[in-house]
């Protein structure tokens, strides 16, 4: 999800040099980008409008922009198995059929905007790839097969309660849900902006809430930090969005000094 507030922290060469970005980049970058032959836009925009009209917080859902990066990094990940963690109306997990031709479990416990997600899936004529599962994330994470000839996910997006990420990594780490070559994609790990200076304690007492969840995701990126398993990069785009995905094994890595 896109916050306004984020420009500068968006573009970090401008961070590092007294430069401040133009008032039209966000405007000049949209413009740019591909119409890309098989991103379905006017779905994704419809679905937009359908969203801002029907929930008091479409706020949730991806932006369009985010939305064209989420299917250009599927394209490059080809997943055959995606796991989707939060639905909502769909932005995302169409976005995602529209970049891979594999198939995608997608779990949220709302069902109003399951069915929106489910009504744009079928207009997209990719919902026979796309099965939604409403209830519990962790409760249905939990309950997904392991072991040998249980189907493995190479790509999993992140995009729900702040609270149970670092139970998300857990569960798709330790019962081995991710492929080898496999990305975790998190969405919000910047939250606001308010994520770098989380743990600081002279905060404005009507943001208390605001802040409890800046520091679940500071927690969150410190735990996947100290994962020995994993790299993350974290990119100040949007309201901040992680890659993780398995260190390479030690013949592909380079001398150090
Ligand atoms: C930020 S929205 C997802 C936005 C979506 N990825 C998109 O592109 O529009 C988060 C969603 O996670 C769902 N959610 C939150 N906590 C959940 C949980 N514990 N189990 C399942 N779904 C949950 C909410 O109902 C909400 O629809």
């Amino acid at each position: 999800m896109l916050y306004a507030g984020l420009p500068t922290l968006a573009f970090k060469r401008f961070l590092n040099t007294s430069t401040k970005p133009p008032s039209n980049l966000q405007q000049y970058v949209e413009s740019m980008t591909s119409c890309a032959s098989t991103f379905p836009q006017a779905l994704i925009e419809s679905l937009e409008a359908e969203t801002r009209k029907q929930f008091e917080d479409a706020f949730k859902m991806v932006s369009i922009h985010q939305a064209h990066l989420i299917y250009n990094l599927t394209r490059m990940i080809r997943p055959q198995n995606v796991l989707e963690i939060g639905t909502f109306t769909g932005m995302s997990t169409l976005s995602i059929a529209a970049g891979t031709d594999g198939n995608i479990l997608s779990i949220d416990r709302d069902a109003k905007p399951i069915n929106i997600a489910r009504m744009w899936l079928e207009q997209a004529k990719v919902a026979d790839r796309v099965i939604i599962e409403e209830g519990i994330a962790l409760d249905i994470i939990k309950k997904l097969p392991t072991g040998a000839f249980a189907p493995k996910f190479d790509l999993v997006f992140i995009d729900a309660d702040k609270g149970n990420y670092i139970n998300y990594f857990n569960q798709i780490m330790s019962r081995s849900l991710l492929s080898d070559r496999g990305i975790i994609l998190v969405d919000n790990v910047l939250f606001r902006g308010l994520v770098p200076n989380a743990m600081e304690n002279n905060f404005d007492p009507k943001d208390k809430n605001l802040i409890r969840t800046a520091r679940k995701l500071h927690a969150f990126n410190q735990h996947v930090k100290d994962d020995p398993r994993v790299e993350q990069i974290i990119l100040p785009l949007f309201d901040g969005l992680s890659i993780i995905q398995r260190k390479p094994k030690l013949s592909c890595v380079l001398p150090q000094g």
